[in-house]
């Protein structure tokens, strides 16, 4: 490599930044169910079915959201996470939270938890709770950091291998010291998803964080 070839590869090396990454949140619609059954398999190896998805879709009581990911590169937007919870009474039951293996550690995890106990405290819900493998660390610290203790265990939960699940328990979400907590955690969500290199999509993440203003 000649000199002058050597000193245009240092130069681009360095000032070469990496694409910015689009991340839009949205209800899951049918056309994007393909992509979403394709991420259960991939986290869950196949928890819920089409129609099971659908079930979802059309209940009411059902919050299930997508974060879709559009890049330069890309040539249309990739479902990048799932999330999901059921209103039961006054309850938010967390059925389902889901990145996909190649974004993960990169504050997509935080960002949709944050968004369902959001939607939840919008709904005027009182708790969240959910069901999770005792062996799963990954997701009982990531629940723990919004605030979520262990309520109780139920025993050989999974089908698959026995194993025992966690209930986990995050009570006072319809208090209005909450709001304050979640301006706070979105804060945190945002900043880390920022130096990941998303760019946050206003005109579907502003409607939620204008209401704790
Ligand atoms: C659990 C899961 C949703 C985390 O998503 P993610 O986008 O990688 O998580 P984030 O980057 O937002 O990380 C947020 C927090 O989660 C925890 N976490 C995530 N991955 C972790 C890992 N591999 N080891 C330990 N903690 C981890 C940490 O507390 C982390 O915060 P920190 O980085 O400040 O320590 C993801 O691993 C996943 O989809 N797993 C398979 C499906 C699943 O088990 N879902 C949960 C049960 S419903």
């Amino acid at each position: 490599m000649g000199c002058a070839s050597y000193f245009h590869f240092v130069i681009f090396s360095v000032v070469e930044l990496p694409a910015l990454k689009r991340l839009t949140l949205q209800p899951l619609t049918d056309a994007l169910l393909p992509e979403a059954l394709n991420l259960d398999q991939q986290c869950f190896g196949g928890l819920w079915t089409d129609e099971g998805y659908r079930r979802e879709m059309a209940s009411p009581n059902s919050e299930l959201l997508i974060f879709l990911a559009e890049s330069e590169a890309a040539e249309a937007p990739n479902v990048v996470a799932l999330g999901c919870y059921w209103a039961i009474l006054e309850e938010a039951h967390i059925t389902i939270v889901a990145v996909d293996p190649t974004h993960r550690r990169g504050g997509l995890g935080q960002a949709m938890v944050w968004v369902l106990l959001n939607s939840a405290h919008r709904r005027g819900l009182e708790r969240a709770t959910l069901e999770v493998r005792v062996s799963n660390e990954s997701a009982i610290a990531l629940y723990s950091k919004f605030g979520f203790q262990v309520a109780g265990q139920r025993k050989r939960y999974y089908q698959d291998n026995g194993e025992d699940a966690l209930i986990l328990w995050r009570g006072g979400l319809h208090k209005p010291e909450y709001q304050h907590e979640l301006a706070n955690q979105w804060e945190q969500t945002r900043d880390r998803l920022i130096t990941k290199n998303w760019h946050i999509d206003p005109t579907t993440f502003e409607p939620l964080i204008l209401v704790l203003d």
